[in-house]
């Protein structure tokens, strides 16, 4: 692949947007929510890209997998009106579908697209799968940093919003109360992810994506998540307790040593 082609490939996905246009400002926000997220996911791909020393051709494909991870949000919610997979369809498999389908990648070697296709399809995954393809593991465990560190900021940016500005679909519908689940804080001193089927409160998903930070790859992807100060950022939109205060400081320290060791 070269810049031409990658410059195609982003006419084509601003295409495919612009095809989902519409009147309903509700629906309007929740497609602009995930444009702005893909452009930030693939200039976080650039950062990563550049820290691992990529070449041109490795840096063109990662960023053709950013542009690419969240293509099914679009179909996902003209169909089901949400961006919650569990009540609706698998996001990523259903982005695959809409690249093969519009034969979305067809100018590019048949090994790209490939490449391309699967790294969309398991950029959600809950955990990568033994033995893949060493090129396509490194693409997924970028992608998949990449879009964290954006995820942090839409949801920074939803907790702060009033409810009248909210994009609708981002929130998972969970009552916006202090109460949490004890065990949730116990994963996160364990530095272990957390389960979506353990959700109750808002305050349950806050901590989750917290844990987010157990599941990050790279060194750059750490000193990005200081730079952009999301733990005490996350710190200042949960609930004041000494409880939560600790299992903050716990992922304040895991990141720590990451930053250290890396
Ligand atoms: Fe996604």
């Amino acid at each position: 692949m070269n810049s031409d082609d990658l410059n195609s490939l982003k006419t084509w996905f601003s295409e495919y947007c612009d095809s989902f246009s519409t009147n309903l400002d509700e629906d309007r926000r929740n497609y602009a929510v995930k444009r702005k997220h893909t452009d930030n996911v693939c200039s976080n791909m650039l950062l990563l890209a550049e820290d691992l020393e990529l070449d041109d051709e490795r840096t063109l494909l990662a960023e053709a997998v950013a542009l690419f991870h969240d293509v099914g949000r679009f179909p996902q919610y003209q169909q089901y009106k949400t961006f919650q997979d569990s009540i609706s369809v698998n996001h990523a498999a259903l982005g695959a579908k809409v690249l093969i389908e519009n034969s979305a990648l067809r100018n590019l070697p048949n090994k790209e697209q490939d490449l391309i296709v699967r790294a969309v399809t398991l950029h959600n995954v809950l955990t990568i799968p033994e033995g893949l393809d060493p090129n396509l593991l490194e693409l997924v465990k970028m992608v998949r940093d990449a879009d964290k560190l954006d995820i942090w900021r839409v949801f920074l940016e939803y907790y702060a919003q009033p409810k009248s500005d909210q994009a609708t679909a981002v929130g998972l519908g969970l009552p916006d109360i202090p109460e949490f689940a004890p065990e949730i804080l116990t994963r996160l001193h364990q530095r272990k992810l957390v389960l979506l089927s353990s959700l109750k409160t808002l305050t349950d998903f806050k901590l989750l994506q917290l844990a987010w930070i157990f599941d990050l790859n790279f060194t750059a992807s750490f000193r990005i998540v200081a730079q952009r100060s999301y733990i005490d950022r996350f710190a200042l939109a949960l609930p004041k307790t000494n409880d939560i205060a600790d299992a903050v400081d716990a992922v304040r320290e895991y990141l720590n040593e990451k930053l250290k060791n890396g």
